[in-house]
């Protein structure tokens, strides 16, 4: 018990918090012994229910063993504790999957939780402000849980009264640190609750294969890549639009002809049409008659000049309308047919074409038609997918019609929010922070969706000039069979 001293500082006087300004002069109370005994008697015993409630497996586990030495000695125990583990070991290598579910991944959480979280909890929690301390008492954010899965650790915990999950965010860093992670992403529970998690392992950190084609793709997502949770990266491309802005070299070439990719079969079922704009012919032209297939086109459109390229953006403009016209009273939602099949437009380097354009007059036409593109198209299955370098409002005024984004890796941390919207820095998209280092960060990316203030970290399968080929060679149709 501690009472506080007004006045002049005082001489002589202890203090609980060293380093404040605030000096406490413990009053000694004494009392019976009896009182003290019982009351380390009534924190022993809250204790002993508190662990047990929480590990209660653990718990379990160390009974059984006592029992079992107990009632057959210690050696017999060892054989059958050696004997067990002999089994457990052989489940998880044959049956990985299941061990992990029913016993790996909890034995790691009670781990992790003991080593990592609960030993540094405190420490953390005081140095990176999260903690409080008031009249000498110390006030710290509840950890309440630990689980496991293949790649991150989720760490629910019960924030101070009058926190928000700003503060946390702030703080990110600092967490991912402590505990030794990579990073540290903060989502939102029940008022008060939050669940942090921190990956263990970056399933992102060396390219990976294009993905291969499948016979009958979804019809509204393409498989691109995969998530950092090692889920595929499933990309919505039918009813929305998406922006993909990435320094040069960041690897948005990837992510468009992953897109390609998967949509090849129903191209080739009629289902599915792809307008290409190239202005820097370096991208997607070898989609296009290249020289290795001379004559044959993954495209039903493709457009280089600026010309070109608004010409291909009118043609799909009344496409639009003669849709929307047969569309309009009947149905709101589009399904691709043969008669109305869906159709993606893709614009690599769009701020070629919306900015840089020395005519003003084909300049503007361009930004009308992609301004009616994006606004109108995506309910009569139209999609429009941009990509370019920077992502300010007078490269590209359209910047916020398009639902989904994705930002690659960026040369400034405000251009973050710019890409993704409000906040998304401070919810980990470190887009910024994205290696340069083509081998570890090309081609990673955070993909904003609609309907999902998260970002999602990932990364897109490598499509090589080979697999272009490939793509060429199978799906290509002939030049003059495109009308
Ligand atoms: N998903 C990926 N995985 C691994 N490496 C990749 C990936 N995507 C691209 N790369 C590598 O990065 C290089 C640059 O990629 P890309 O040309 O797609 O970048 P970009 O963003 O389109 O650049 P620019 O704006 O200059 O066109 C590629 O040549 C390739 O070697
Ligand atoms: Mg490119």
């Amino acid at each position: 018990m501690f009472r506080k001293l007004p006045g002049d500082p005082a001489r002589d006087l202890v203090s609980t918090t060293p380093d404040t300004a605030v000096v406490f002069r413990p009053s000694v109370v004494q009392v019976p012994a009896i009182v003290t005994v019982l009351i380390a008697l009534w924190r022993f015993l809250g204790g002993t229910v508190r662990t047990i409630y929480r590990h209660p497996i653990a718990c379990l586990l160390c009974l059984g063993l006592a029992w079992l030495i107990y009632s057959v000695g210690w050696q017999r125990a060892l054989l059958l504790i050696l004997a067990e583990t002999g089994l457990l070991i052989a489940w998880a290598r044959l049956e990985r999957a299941s061990f992990c579910a029913l016993v790996g991944w909890r034995l790691l959480a009670w781990y992790r939780w003991m080593w990592i979280y609960r030993r540094h909890w405190q420490p953390t929690m005081v140095i990176s402000g999260l903690g409080r301390t008031s009249g000498g008492r110390e006030f710290l954010p509840r950890l309440r849980k630990v689980t496991c899965d293949g790649w991150a650790d989720t760490v629910r915990i019960k924030m101070l009264s009058g926190q928000s999950h700003e503060d946390w965010e702030k703080r990110a860093p600092h967490l991912a640190h402590a505990f030794g992670a990579p990073s540290c992403r903060v989502t939102v529970g029940k008022p008060g609750w939050l669940a942090l998690t921190f990956p263990r392992r970056d399933p992102l950190a060396v390219p990976l294969p294009a993905i291969p084609i499948k016979n009958v793709p979804h019809p509204e997502f393409a498989e691109t890549g995969l998530r950092e949770d090692g889920k595929p990266l499933m990309l919505r491309v039918h009813g929305t639009h998406l922006l993909i802005v990435g320094a040069t070299g960041a690897g948005k070439g990837s992510w468009e002809w992953g897109i390609i990719r998967d949509r090849l079969p129903l191209v080739r079922a009629g289902l599915c049409r792809l307008w290409v704009c190239d202005p820097k012919r370096m991208e997607l032209k070898f989609g296009h008659s290249p020289s290795e297939a001379p004559g044959k086109t993954l495209f039903y459109r493709y457009a280089a000049t600026p010309e070109d390229c608004l010409t291909l953006l009118e043609e799909a403009e009344k496409e639009m309308q003669r849709t929307a016209d047969a569309f309009g009273g009947h149905v709101r939602k589009h399904v691709a047919s043969l008669e109305y099949p869906h159709n993606i437009i893709i614009v690599d380097e769009v701020a070629f074409l919306t900015a840089y354009v020395d005519d003003r007059k084909i300049r503007d036409a361009i930004n009308s038609r992609l301004s009616t593109l994006s606004t109108q198209g995506r309910s009569v299955g139209f999609t429009l997918i941009a990509a370019l370098q920077d992502p300010r409002k007078e490269v590209l005024k359209i910047r916020n019609l398009f639902p989904d984004k994705i930002a690659l890796r960026l040369d400034e941390s405000d251009q973050v929010d710019m890409v993704l919207g409000e906040g998304a820095r401070d919810r980990g998209a470190l887009a910024d922070l994205i290696a340069s280092d083509e081998y570890e960060g090309a081609g990673v990316g955070f993909v904003r969706l609609e309907k999902s203030p998260i970002p999602i970290r990932g990364r897109a399968g490598y499509v090589s000039d080979d697999d272009i080929t490939d793509m060429v060679r199978d799906y290509g149709q002939h030049l003059a069979e495109v009308i």
